[in-house]
């Protein structure tokens, strides 16, 4: 299977927003958009996204993964830029069609199908820069994605960065690309400079998140994260690594913490990301201030192991579904 996020199935679910109505979804081949130069998306930046996926179970029975978080995530996302949206129905009826469409391109687990729904200011006009976009673009691009972690979970190198925003204090619950944008050269340095894998965003010295996961600490039967304030993405992950954190009689802690904190329980602490892509991800070293302070013993400790699996055993199918996070894929 290819990189991650270079091969796609050859459909995908669309549909058009215009004179005040969207379309209805449709699935399209995959096909590049043709857009006028003036497109509002290309000028101010009037798109979001998510990421979810869909596996095949054991059984060959297809499943979602929390749809209905990311859909609240996406009707957020597009209310904060000022997008038309179709509503929540609609945008889940788009998730079940467009895996419908590509049902027999589904790897099996580990592997999964992951959807990219997509939303975009469409409007032709440069002088829209202070007002929404009347027409858009709604689509569902999927694609096969294989075992993320084929060669192995090698625990992350991290520079805690207490100076740089990843985003506004009030723009980091949305994911839009601007977001991404922002944060990339701060990862791009950190990879040259440091050999780092990511960026820990800290500013202030406020631990927030990385570019593209969330950010907890786990030591002594409690787990530590920042709280949702609207500076960070609400990771979908995060939330069912948390709850699962508390069936396991962890305390869980969301609350503010800073960069001295974190440095001086690191070592006798477990860290980890978490994210759609890659679930959880031990994190071995922390890169700060020119020194590199070894977290636990540098490999990814038992609580981040146990509560992968259980995460990973829920999503394939393999385990039972307490949170009922699995959504059968519904035939239309
Ligand atoms: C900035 C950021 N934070 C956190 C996450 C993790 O979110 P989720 O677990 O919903 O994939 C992502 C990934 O989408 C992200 O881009």
């Amino acid at each position: 299977m290819a990189v991650f996020g270079t091969e796609f199935t050859a459909h995908m679910v669309s549909s058009d927003y215009d004179n005040g109505q969207w379309s209805e979804l449709a699935v399209v081949p995959v096909a590049p958009i043709a857009m006028h130069p003036a497109t509002h998306v290309l000028h101010y930046a009037s798109e979001c996204f998510e990421g979810l996926k869909a596996y095949r179970a054991a059984d060959e029975s297809i499943h979602l993964f929390r749809p209905d978080r990311h859909i609240q995530r996406m009707l957020n996302s597009a209310a904060q830029l000022l997008l038309p949206v179709p509503d929540a129905e609609t945008l889940g009826r788009s998730l079940h069609m467009a895996v419908q469409a590509v049902r027999a391109e589904i790897p099996t687990y580990p592997g999964a199908l992951y959807l990219r729904p997509t939303l975009l200011g469409t409007e032709e006009d440069i002088g829209a820069a202070a007002r929404p976009t009347k027409k858009a673009l709604y689509y569902v691009l999927t694609s096969p994605v294989g075992d993320y972690f084929a060669g192995g979970l090698k625990p992350l190198r991290v520079k805690v960065d207490d100076k740089a925003m990843r985003s506004t204090p009030s723009f980091g619950a949305v994911k839009t690309g601007g977001n991404y944008a922002a944060a990339m050269r701060q990862v791009v340095q950190a990879r040259q400079e440091l050999d780092a894998d990511q960026v820990l965003f800290a500013p202030n010295g406020d631990v927030q998140e990385t570019g593209a996961a969330n950010f907890m600490l786990i030591q002594d039967k409690e787990l530590l994260t920042k709280p949702l304030d609207g500076s960070i993405l609400p990771g979908v992950t995060r939330d069912s690594i948390l709850t699962l954190a508390a069936d396991a009689g962890l305390q869980v802690s969301e609350r503010n913490f800073t960069v001295e904190e974190l440095l001086e329980r690191a070592p006798h602490a477990e860290a980890a990301l978490t994210g759609t892509a890659a679930v959880l991800t031990p994190v071995g070293t922390l890169l700060h201030d020119g020194k590199e302070i070894t977290v636990g013993d540098g490999q990814m400790g038992p609580w981040s192991a146990r509560l992968r699996e259980q995460l990973c055993a829920i999503q394939s199918g393999a385990a039972d579904d307490p949170h009922g996070w699995r959504v059968s894929l519904q035939v239309g």
